[in-house]
């Protein structure tokens, strides 16, 4: 859990007691270690340094400015989704050079928007994107630098949810019609063909279906090489998982020895598009317990101030995150729980058939490993305000960003 110790018992992240923070901020409440973030980024950069590469930070992962800027100022680049995820970027200090667009659908204003900032590349999912592209970069007078997004048919063995690189899954193209693709849209004005792109997934531990993702696009640099269309780079998407549960995951070490043998020969440089694995170790989301109610079949429900409105992976991917009190328990009584959020749904879920010792009301809870695609998709259902978020450097916490509010809410309704 790096940035984060206990300390007499207490749940520290780096030097702030958890406890003390959420005392002042209240609950629910994501907080974040600097330092994890930085070590884990540095991890991936020192893993493939000595081959020509980029970190462009996948800001779907966690875009609260000062996160974004954080991994600025370590040197990343930026992976932005949407239009929405530009405006950060640039709001964060990345310049257009910097940021890769990418995503299933940007829309013609997105597109235009990416153009005329002049955006480092922009993957392009579809025959019909490339056209678009080109469109809009013609009427400018200008080319655009493109990579197009393979997919490689290739299975992440992670959750279906998050798996993309299947000719089942909306993402790409099939790479049997990649040479074909090139080969008519490599002479439109507006286009420079740049790169080729490939994401098959996220939470990926196995290195296997990475490896092969990579070696489908090697593979279709060579073929373009041979038509006469030369790229300079290879971006290999993100994907790489963390270990929600304690067990072994590859490091990025292990990710750059599986991925470096196959790319070296091409002599393409790399895009990395890493999110989670900076992120999702660095935040932890806490919550105080509302109630304890105890079940006919002798279980317990925990429930929490925070739920599915903070936190969705449980009940999007079935995901599993580990549920620690942040202060040691002094009940000795041990119980078999479901904790579980306020909403009215039965899904929401945070952890099934837990044993942990008898909280009470009041007790507070860490959700450990939160810190990817947490906050970021966090919603307002049952009009309940965002949580704030704070980012701790050292004995530092700094609210990064502030608790909604009902009138931040109803601020936007007439
Ligand atoms: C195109 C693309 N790049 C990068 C990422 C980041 O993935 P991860 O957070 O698993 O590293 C995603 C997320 O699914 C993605 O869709």
């Amino acid at each position: 859990m790096e940035g984060f110790h206990r300390l007499n018992n207490a749940l520290h992240c780096e030097g702030v007691s958890l406890a003390e923070l959420a005392a002042v901020e209240g609950t629910p409440l994501y907080v974040y270690s600097a330092g994890t973030i930085a070590t884990r980024y540095r991890a991936i950069d020192n893993a493939f340094r000595g081959y020509p590469h980029a970190i462009h930070y996948a800001l779907k992962a966690n875009s609260t400015l000062a996160i974004a800027r954080l991994l600025r100022s370590l040197g990343a680049a930026a992976d932005a989704n949407s239009g929405g995820e530009i405006d950060v970027a640039l709001r964060a200090g990345f310049i257009p050079e910097q940021i890769v667009f990418t995503g299933v659908g940007k829309t013609p204003a997105e597109l235009a928007q990416a153009i005329d900032l002049g955006v480092r590349t922009i993957n392009a999912e579809s025959e019909g994107e490339l056209d678009r592209i080109d469109r809009l970069a013609r009427e400018r007078g200008t080319r655009v630098r493109v990579a197009l997004r393979v997919n490689p048919d290739v299975d992440a063995r992670s959750h279906p949810h998050i798996s993309t690189g299947l000719k089942v899954n909306k993402f790409g193209v099939p790479a049997d019609a990649v040479r074909d693709i090139c080969r008519r849209f490599a002479g439109r004005e507006g286009l420079e063909f740049a790169g080729l792109h490939t994401h098959v997934g996220s939470q990926i531990t196995d290195l296997d279906p990475l490896r092969r993702a990579a070696a489908t696009i090697v593979a279709l640099a060579r073929e373009l090489k041979d038509d006469g269309i030369t790229i300079d780079h290879l971006d290999v998407g993100g994907g790489l998982g963390v270990s929600y549960d304690g067990a072994k995951v590859p490091s990025a070490d292990d990710y750059a020895a599986a991925v470096l043998p196959i790319v070296r020969d091409s002599g393409l440089s790399l895009i990395l598009e890493p999110g989670r694995n900076i992120v999702g170790p660095a935040g932890v989301l806490l919550s105080r317990v509302v109630d304890v109610k105890d079940r006919p079949d002798g279980k317990v429900f925990v429930i929490l101030d925070a739920g599915m409105t903070e936190l969705m992976r449980p009940m999007l991917y079935g995901a599993f995150h580990r549920i620690e009190a942040v202060l040691c328990v002094s009940s000795s009584d041990e119980i078999v729980a479901d904790i579980v959020g306020p909403l009215c749904e039965s899904s929401d879920t945070l952890g099934k058939d837990r044993r942990l010792k008898r909280p009470q009301p009041g007790d507070l809870f860490a959700v450990l490993d939160a810190g990817a695609y947490g906050a970021v998709m966090a919603s307002n259902y049952n009009r309940r305000p965002m949580p704030a978020e704070v980012l701790v450097e050292g004995e530092r916490p700094s609210v990064i960003r502030r608790r909604q509010t009902i009138d931040d809410l109803l601020a936007l309704e007439s």
